[in-house]
């Protein structure tokens, strides 16, 4: 789907242990301007419902698994994360879902733009409408 792609992360691990980075450029396609994530979260309680006309991110589940389920209007894809050695990308004008968080589930996500919640696309009607009408309504 456009606008989405599953990125394979490069582990560094020796007889201490993993470590994995993420730099821009590298493997994050955007200028990092935010991090944060999702934890404690409640079996059976689903997440997110919107989406963002001008926002990229990446989501890495770094313990545990959940489930993302992406929609661009027309398809819709999950996806499940369950190793901190892959990172969804979802870029703009997706629709996105996150459910199925296990227990002990932390889900990291590393957003291009800072936090503005007047930019949250939060209905999914008016997210359809503005796919299919260029935006603009
Ligand atoms: P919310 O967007 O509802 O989370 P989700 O995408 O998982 O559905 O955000 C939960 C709360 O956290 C809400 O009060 C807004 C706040 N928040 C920030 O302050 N900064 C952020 O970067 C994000 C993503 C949320």
């Amino acid at each position: 789907m456009k606008n989405i792609e599953l990125i394979e992360l490069i582990s560094h691990g020796d007889n201490r242990g993993s470590l994995i980075a993420l730099e821009k450029e590298h493997n994050v396609p955007f200028d990092i301007k935010r991090v944060y994530y999702i934890y404690d979260t409640k079996r059976g309680v689903p997440r997110g419902f919107h989406a963002h006309q001008d926002l990229e991110q990446l989501l890495i589940c770094v313990s545990g698994s959940c489930k993302i389920k992406v929609d661009n209007g027309k398809e819709q894809e999950v996806y499940e994360l369950n190793t901190p050695e892959q990172a969804l990308y979802i870029g703009k004008m997706i629709w996105r879902e996150m459910y199925d968080f296990s227990q002990g589930c932390v889900l990291m996500v590393i957003a291009s733009q800072y936090y503005d919640s007047e930019e949250y696309i939060r209905d999914y009607d008016k997210f359809i409408e503005m796919v299919n009408g260029g935006g603009n309504s």
